[in-house]
């Protein structure tokens, strides 16, 4: 799905103490949870009657997960790990180390990874072929936001929220030095924010 436009409403605002940072709203929060519930009823369809396990990584994730949950109609679970990232080296690109494990075995299980955006695809690689050493009965991804013109790997993306352009893109859960997670919509920071 595309970022089609929608009218903004009184939420989509964006707040003055970030006026001067944000260029636009690129989707709304109207749009964003309209998506959401597009995705919870077509999960909600296709895990009928199996065991499902939302697994997420922080920090991104939290309110995708919060909403994404609450718009799923059958029983689920959830689960979250973190992560840390060594470096952007050539040799250790794409690899990441757990601080934090996921609570639960998944083996046997039907995990449905959920994330909040996917640029070149190397974490979600990453993290995914940790997963499949573990056994799942089935292993699929959510993803919020896509950039599919950064891909450096191929990923399999079962639901995808928007496919968005090279643009870099905070709140609702994403950051540029742990700030704009707050917002409510998806918003476009001005290259001179973090050019600086
Ligand atoms: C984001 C996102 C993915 C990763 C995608 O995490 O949640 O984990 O970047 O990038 P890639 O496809 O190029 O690997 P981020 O580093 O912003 O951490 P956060 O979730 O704590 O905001």
């Amino acid at each position: 799905m595309t970022t089609a436009t929608c009218p903004l409403t009184p939420e989509d605002q964006i707040p003055p103490y970030v006026a001067d940072d944000i260029s636009e709203v690129l989707i709304s929060s109207a749009r964003i949870q309209k998506r959401v519930h597009e995705l919870g009823a077509a999960i909600s369809r296709d895990y009928a009657g199996k065991d499902l396990l939302m697994v997420g990584v922080l920090r991104g994730v939290l309110f995708f997960m919060a909403d994404l949950l609450r718009a799923v109609t059958i029983p689920v679970s959830v689960d979250f790990m973190a992560i840390s990232r060594y470096g952007p080296s050539e040799r250790t690109r794409g690899v990441v180390r757990f601080v934090k494990d996921l609570e639960e075995p998944i083996e046997g299980r039907h995990v449905l990874f959920v994330e909040d955006i996917i640029d070149t695809g190397f974490t979600l690689g990453y993290i995914l072929k940790n997963l499949r050493t573990r056994h799942p009965a089935s292993l699929q991804v959510c993803v919020l936001l896509d950039k599919p013109r950064l891909r450096l790997i191929d990923l399999d993306i079962a639901y995808q929220g928007f496919e968005i352009p090279d643009r870099f893109v905070v709140g609702y859960g994403l950051d540029y030095r742990q700030r704009y997670r707050n917002l409510p919509f998806i918003a476009v920071l001005k290259p001179e924010v973090y050019a600086s």
